[in-house]
């Protein structure tokens, strides 16, 4: 039986991402902060095993590591994330340093400790397959390219997930030898708590298109950055 796990499972495109291999029959790790509050994703069935993981917690990843010891996943999809202030407290001048360092530990910093320990799962896999969903806002060449980019902020989000493609390409050089796909997409404007609820795209639909970007992953593309509708993002 093939085997993911997903971060930030309990909402948004995380729950998709349960629901869409759940009804493939995979087997799904399903992590999130509060199992006993995510009600929908206990619904879900019997192919979901929940998971409690605060990623920022060091000791939720060694126990995770450690629940998990011995299990082959096939896929490792790290969506959690935050966006962090929206407001001046993100923009040049004023940047919240205490946000900005949460935000950081949250989008950049914990999915590659996740990526780190759970790697002897991932090698006793079949698919062996790490994602990041990271965002278009992170792409520093994009910058300045679009008409609503009137400023540079939001400071905070954006080097969060600048940050998480600079490490997600590295580990792409690092783990090819190994076999393992590495790959940053970004799952389009979709309507979330993060994305706002007058996004244009549906989780679903960015979730499906996701997943066969997912498939198509090789490790011969590792490191790439890819936007839900399979175009390169240029770094
Ligand atoms: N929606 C968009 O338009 C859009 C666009 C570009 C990129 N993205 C990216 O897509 C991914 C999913 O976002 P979404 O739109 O589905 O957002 P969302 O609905 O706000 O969900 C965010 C998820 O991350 C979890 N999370 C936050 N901090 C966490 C922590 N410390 N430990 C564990 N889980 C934590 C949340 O759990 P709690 O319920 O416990 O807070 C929630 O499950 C993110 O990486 C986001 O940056 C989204």
């Amino acid at each position: 039986m093939q085997s993911v796990l997903i971060t930030g499972a309990n909402r948004g495109i995380g729950l998709e991402f349960v629901k869409a291999y759940a009804a493939q029959n995979w087997q799904v790790y399903a992590t999130c902060r509060n199992p006993t509050l995510s009600l929908e994703l206990k619904s879900i069935g019997k192919m979901v095993k929940i998971l409690q993981l605060d990623v920022t917690s060091q000791s939720d990843i060694s126990q995770l590591a450690s629940d998990l010891n011995g299990k082959a996943i096939d896929i490792l999809i790290n969506n959690a994330a935050i966006h962090g202030p929206r407001d001046s407290s993100s923009t040049y001048g004023n940047i919240n340093l205490e946000a900005w360092i949460e935000v950081m530990h949250v989008n950049a910093m914990a999915p590659i400790k996740i990526a780190e320990a759970l790697l002897p799962n991932l090698l006793m896999g079949s698919q062996k397959k790490m994602v990041f969903i990271s965002s278009m806002a992170g792409s520093i060449s994009l910058r300045g390219s679009q008409p609503h980019h009137k400023t540079g902020g939001p400071y905070i989000y954006r080097t969060s997930k600048a940050a998480l493609n600079a490490a997600v390409k590295a580990i792409g050089f690092d783990l090819q030898s190994k076999g393992v796909s590495v790959v940053a997409l970004h799952p389009g404007w979709v309507r979330t708590e993060t994305g706002g609820w007058d996004a244009p795209g549906s989780p679903d639909h960015s979730v499906a298109a996701m997943i066969k970007l997912i498939d198509a992953a090789t490790p011969n593309e590792n490191g790439v950055f890819l936007n839900v509708d399979g175009a390169v993002i240029p770094w």
